[in-house]
């Protein structure tokens, strides 16, 4: 029996574990000042609002992927993406949404600071198997707590997020006249490949 191999071993999960707590001292969730009313009514309509946004943008997805392939709808993605995220976010007064990514597409949706952070514990939580992360609700600043729900790479997504290498050359070339500043490829299934993000302004209570 390898002694060290086993030491080693055994102190993984003690550095995941260390590795988590150190982040969440500086991400304290919500409910650390958040009633548990205020914290379940920001994930419900953090919930509701990226249920919607996923309603309106996946069937666009589809149906332009079924009727002209990914050339194709890579400009549909541009022309609907943002504009929908908007008009989903306006039908809804106390937040704002947006999605977010560590490796952007469009540099409009690159993950701050603060988004890194959860963005960063996800991808390890997902690397090391541990599970699917959960919507979380964080407290940015006394006035400020933001929803964050994983968005993950299905089958669907490689098609325009995969490996560029694997991409037919039409779909290359759209992919730099569009976006020039593209960092959104190299996902494999299952990846983080961003965050539905809902800002709340806190009213003082
Ligand atoms: C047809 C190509 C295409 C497919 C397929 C596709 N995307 Fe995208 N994706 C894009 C384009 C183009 C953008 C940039 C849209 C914009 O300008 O806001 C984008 C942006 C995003 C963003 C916002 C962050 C960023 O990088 O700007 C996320 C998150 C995202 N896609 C996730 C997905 C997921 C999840 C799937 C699979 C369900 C998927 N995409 C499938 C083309 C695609």
């Amino acid at each position: 029996m390898n002694t060290s191999r086993l030491i080693l071993t055994s102190l993984i999960p003690l550095a995941g574990i260390l590795m988590m707590s150190s982040c969440s001292k500086e991400q304290k969730p919500a409910s650390a000042q958040l009633s548990e009313t205020q914290k379940s009514e920001i994930l419900d309509q953090g919930n509701k609002a990226s249920a919607a946004l996923f309603g309106e943008l996946s069937p666009k997805l589809k149906a332009a992927m079924q009727s002209g392939g990914p050339e194709k709808a890579i400009t549909v993605c541009k022309e609907v993406a943002q504009t929908s995220t908007l008009e989903v976010s306006n039908t809804f007064s106390e937040l704002k949404l947006t999605r977010v990514s560590l490796k952007s597409r469009n540099p409009d949706n690159q993950a701050d600071d603060f988004d890194q952070k959860i963005l960063r514990q996800w991808e390890n939580v997902i690397t090391e198997g541990k599970h699917f992360p959960e919507p979380v609700v964080l407290l940015k600043d006394d006035t400020t707590a933001i929803y964050y729900k994983p968005i993950l790479a299905d089958p669907i997504c490689l098609n325009c997020h995969g490996d560029a290498s694997q991409f037919p050359v039409e779909l290359r070339n759209k992919l730099n006249e569009l976006y020039p500043e593209d960092q959104a490829t190299g996902y494999k299934l299952g990846d983080l490949r961003g965050a539905f993000r809902a800002e709340f302004k806190l009213k003082s209570q």
